[in-house]
C-alpha cells in the first residue's frame, strides 16, 4: 500500500483484476459487430511510452497547447481556486501537472497531490518522481479506472481536480455525460474542475495529429493488439493491420480502427475464440471528441457544473476550462 516516505499507493485494480476486465471487454468486443476494443488497454508500459513519444511529433499539438496555456495562466489558476489539494485524473506522467504544483507551491498552499491513473507502474515512476520535486507535501497515488473508482478518490482539503490531455475526448458522449455527472457529485462547494479539451478545427490538422509521418501513432495502435498477444494468448499478426484516423464532421470526432489487410482467422487461446476478420474490416479502437465551447457549456451544465474560466492557445487550437459546482461559484478568493 505504502511505498516511501510520503507516497500513498492505493491500488483498486490489480494486475489481475485488470487482467479479469481485459478478458470480458476483449470478449464482447471481439465478437461484437462491428468490432471494438477498449482504449483502456493502450496504456501499458510500451503504451504509454509510445504515449509519450506521441505528446513529441510535430503533428500532435495538444500537449504543446495545453503546455502553452498552463505557462501563461497556472498562477491565475492557483488564486482563482485558491485549492491546497491538486487530484489528477489520467495523470500519466503528470508532466504538464508540474506547472500547476509549481504555481500552487509559489502561493505556499500546495498541502497534497493525488495522481489517479489505470497504468501503476506509470503512476509509482511519477509519484516518485514528484515526490522528489516536492519535498513538502503529501502524494496520493491512486490505480484505478474512471468507469468503477471515481467514487474511491480521497476527499478532504479544498481540491481542483484536473482531467488534462483531452482524454475526456475519449469517452463516448454517453459515458461522458455519466463521468461528469459523477464527478460533478463528489465536489464539495469550494472544490474546482479544470479540464483540458481539443477544439474543433481544420480536418487536415486534426487527422495529422492522429496518422503522424513518423508511424507512432500506428504503433501505439498496434500496440494493443501486442497486449491481446501477451494477455490473452491471441496471435494477431500486427503486419496484417493497418492503423486507420479519419475524422467523422457529423460526430465531430476523430475515429481510430485497426483495418484488417487480408481475410483471415485470429485465434485467443484464453477466450477460445476464434475471430474472423475479412478484407478491410475495420476494427474501432478509439475515439478522441473535439469540443466547441457552447457544446461543452450545455454538456457541463447538464452534469451541474459552472464556467468560472475558459483559455486557449494563442492560434485557439486548445481550450483549458475551470469549472465549479452550480451556485457554488469559486466562493471568496482565500488567504494566500
Ligand atoms: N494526462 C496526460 C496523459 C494522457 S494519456 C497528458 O495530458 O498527457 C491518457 C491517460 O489516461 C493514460 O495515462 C492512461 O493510462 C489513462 N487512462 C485511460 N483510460 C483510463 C481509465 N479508464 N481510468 C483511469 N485512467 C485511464
Ligand atoms: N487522449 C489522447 C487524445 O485523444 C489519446 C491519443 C492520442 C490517442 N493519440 C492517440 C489514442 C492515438 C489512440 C490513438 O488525443
Amino acid at each position: 500500500m505504502t511505498s516511501a516516505a510520503n507516497i500513498r499507493v492505493d491500488v483498486h485494480l490489480d494486475p489481475d483484476q485488470l487482467r479479469a476486465a481485459l478478458r470480458t471487454e476483449a470478449r464482447a468486443g471481439l465478437t461484437a459487430s462491428p468490432k471494438q476494443l477498449s482504449p483502456k488497454w493502450f496504456y501499458d508500459e510500451r503504451g504509454c511510452e509510445l504515449f509519450e513519444a506521441i505528446t513529441r511529433l510535430p503533428e500532435y499539438y495538444p500537449t504543446r497547447r495545453e503546455q502553452e496555456i498552463l505557462t501563461e495562466n497556472a498562477a491565475a489558476i492557483a488564486e482563482l481556486t485558491g485549492a491546497d489539494t491538486v487530484v489528477e485524473l489520467g495523470s500519466g506522467t503528470s508532466a504538464k501537472t508540474r506547472t500547476l504544483l509549481d504555481a500552487f507551491a509559489a502561493r505556499g498552499r500546495l498541502e497534497r497531490f493525488v495522481a489517479f491513473d489505470l497504468s501503476e507502474p506509470t503512476l509509482r515512476a511519477a509519484a516518485a518522481s514528484i515526490a522528489k520535486g516536492y519535498p513538502g507535501i503529501a502524494l496520493h497515488a491512486v490505480v484505478g479506472d474512471f468507469d468503477h473508482h471515481l467514487g474511491d478518490l480521497p476527499g478532504g482539503g479544498r481540491r481542483l481536480v484536473a482531467f488534462l490531455g483531452g482524454t475526456i475526448g475519449n469517452l463516448g458522449p454517453d459515458r461522458r455525460a455519466s463521468f461528469l455527472k459523477e464527478l460533478a457529485t463528489s465536489l464539495r462547494p469550494g472544490d474546482s474542475f479544470l479540464l483540458g479539451t481539443d477544439l474543433v478545427k481544420d480536418v487536415a490538422r486534426l487527422e495529422a495529429a492522429y496518422d503522424d509521418s513518423a508511424g507512432v501513432t500506428a504503433m501505439f495502435n498496434l500496440n494493443v493488439l501486442a497486449v491481446l498477444n501477451r494477455d490473452l494468448g491471441a496471435d494477431f499478426d500486427l503486419h496484417r493491420f493497418h492503423h486507420v484516423a479519419r475524422f467523422d464532421v457529423e460526430r465531430e470526432w476523430i475515429e481510430m480502427a485497426l483495418r484488417s489487410t487480408t481475410d483471415q482467422v485470429v485465434t485467443v487461446a484464453d477466450l477460445d475464440l476464434r475471430v474472423p476478420f475479412a478484407t478491410g474490416e475495420e476494427m474501432r479502437t478509439e475515439i478522441s471528441a473535439k469540443f466547441r465551447r457552447s457544446g461543452l457549456e450545455a454538456e457541463m451544465q447538464a452534469a451541474g457544473l459552472e464556467l468560472a474560466r475558459w483559455w486557449t492557445d494563442t492560434a485557439g487550437d486548445f481550450a483549458l476550462s475551470l469549472w465549479t459546482p452550480a451556485g457554488a461559484g469559486l466562493g471568496s478568493p482565500s488567504p494566500g
